[in-house]
């Protein structure tokens, strides 16, 4: 029997280019393996955002190596950015890897594995939208939906769009088709995916062109779908029809991801994110106005070349005046090949690591204070499984996409009605009541 071991690093992206990698192995006749020594094909699906993700990712090739080393009949992948950004020299300084591929390349992967090539292969090429592959879903209730690839934007420390190249969407019949695939086959929650969903559609030729807000009206009308999120909007392109989308379309859930990165002026100039921070504050209140409760979460990088304690203080101004429900932190990493790591102003790693920690304790403290605000309502939550930390309990996550423990019978992929009792900064308490439908009638 064939069977393969993948792990996966990074973003959503890539977990649910895994699925699909996963879905063609199947499709071909692989099965999983349980761990990596017990795998004939060995795959990693790389991140290379950060220097962090490279480090983790080594301790990893090196175990690759050593069982290589013991088998030499295993085959070793690697795709993903990091392999993408590596493409040059992936072979010479890992020989022990058979066949590389970048995140466009799935299929390459498949073509490599057909062939029963004993050459190593590299698969590198920008190609258009991927082909449809089958995804092996972790849930069955919810699924991530790839609506563009690549990116257009040129923010100066990011090494992505070099990594999945220029932004491409993907017809909306195409999208349509997927999501009533997925509604039949169990899906209740859509992720769209993609490295700035809403400028979705811009490289569609007029005529055959629907913009984001449109997008997300095509997949509410879908039946089946009572959820939809998305992942990452850009803030320049966060205009009123999308936040009015939000607010009209019943499955569109109440959350929005705006990542601001920094609150100076000065460093998102620097940064190329082309709005300064007014521009970003006047979005959270137009979102603030037309989705009164709307949960908002951010990116911040800290540290960026040139950071002055000032700029640092605005960041820490911003954060304290949005209270942002949750907030993905990460201390600046020069990448290689992009603008920022060519200046020469770079932060000290100690004032790096000192701003980090009076940040994270501010957006701790503010997403506590403002996760009171569902402490006494009742909430929809969509079911996922049993609580991390009490099996007793269940966990499952509001529109919000806050996580809440809760006390009550229900089973994964249900839609259960939970009153919040607590709430701390990343998650809440509650306990389950009858839904509304259910309830007796007063009179
Ligand atoms: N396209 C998405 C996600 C990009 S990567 C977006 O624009 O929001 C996810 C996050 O990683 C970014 O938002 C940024 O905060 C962080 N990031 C990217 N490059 C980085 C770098 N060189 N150092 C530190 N953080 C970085
Ligand atoms: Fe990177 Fe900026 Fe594109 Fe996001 S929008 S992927 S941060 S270049
Ligand atoms: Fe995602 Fe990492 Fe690539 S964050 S887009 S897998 S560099």
């Amino acid at each position: 029997m064939k069977s393969y071991h993948i792990t996966t690093f990074g973003c959503q992206m890539n977990e649910h280019d895994s699925e699909r990698i996963k879905g063609m192995l199947e499709s071909i006749g692989y099965i999983e393996a349980s761990s990596r020594d017990k795998a004939g094909l060995i795959i990693f699906n790389t991140c290379s955002v950060r220097e962090s993700a490279d480090s983790k990712l080594m301790g990893h090739l090196g175990d690759a190596k050593r069982l290589k080393r013991e088998d030499s009949s295993k085959i070793v992948g690697v795709g993903g950015c990091w392999s993408q950004s590596m493409k040059n020299d992936v072979f010479d300084r890992f020989p022990f890897v058979d066949v590389a591929f970048g995140p466009g390349q799935i299929d390459g992967l498949a073509d490599f594995l057909a062939t029963d090539s004993i050459e190593t292969r590299g698969y590198f090429e920008f190609k258009g939208f991927p082909a449809d592959l089958p995804a092996k879903r972790k849930l069955q209730f919810q699924a991530w939906l790839q609506i563009s690839q690549g990116c257009n934007s040129v923010c100066s420390y990011c090494i992505v769009p070099s990594t999945r190249g220029r932004e491409c969407s993907r017809s909306v019949d195409e999208i349509r088709d997927e999501v009533e695939s997925l509604a039949s086959d169990g899906v209740r929650q859509v992720t769209l995916l993609g490295q700035n969903v809403n400028s979705y559609g811009r490289d569609i030729p007029a005529g055959a062109r629907v913009d984001f807000a449109g997008l997300l009206a095509v997949i509410d009308g879908i039946d089946g779908i009572d959820r939809v999120r998305f992942t990452s909007p850009h803030p320049k392109d966060m205009h009123k029809k999308v936040v009015e989308a939000v607010a009209g379309l019943s499955s569109v859930c109440e959350h929005i991801h705006l990542p601001i990165q920094s609150g100076s002026s000065d460093i998102l100039k620097a940064m190329k994110r082309t709005y300064d921070r007014r521009r970003f504050m006047d979005r959270v209140a137009m979102i603030r106005e037309i989705v009164p409760d709307c949960a908002l979460s951010t990116d911040i990088i800290v540290g960026f070349p040139g950071e002055t304690e000032e700029d640092f203080k605005q960041t820490m101004d911003v954060v304290d005046e949005v209270g942002f429900d949750s907030a993905y932190t990460f201390i600046y990493s020069p990448r290689r090949g992009t603008e920022a790591s060519r200046l020469n102003n770079q932060v000290p790693f100690e004032v790096k690591r000192e701003r980090m920690k009076r940040l994270v304790d501010l957006v701790q403290r503010r997403a506590a204070e403002c996760s009171q605000r569902f402490v006494g309502r009742k909430m929809e939550v969509l079911v996922e499984g049993p609580s991390r930390t009490d099996k007793s309990k269940l966990r499952g996550r509001i529109r919000h996409n806050k996580t809440v423990n809760f006390e009550g019978e229900a089973s994964p992929g249900d839609l259960a009605q939970v009153e919040i009792r607590g709430a701390t900064s990343t998650t809440l308490t509650g306990i389950k009541v009858a839904s509304p439908a259910l309830e007796p009638v007063s009179q």
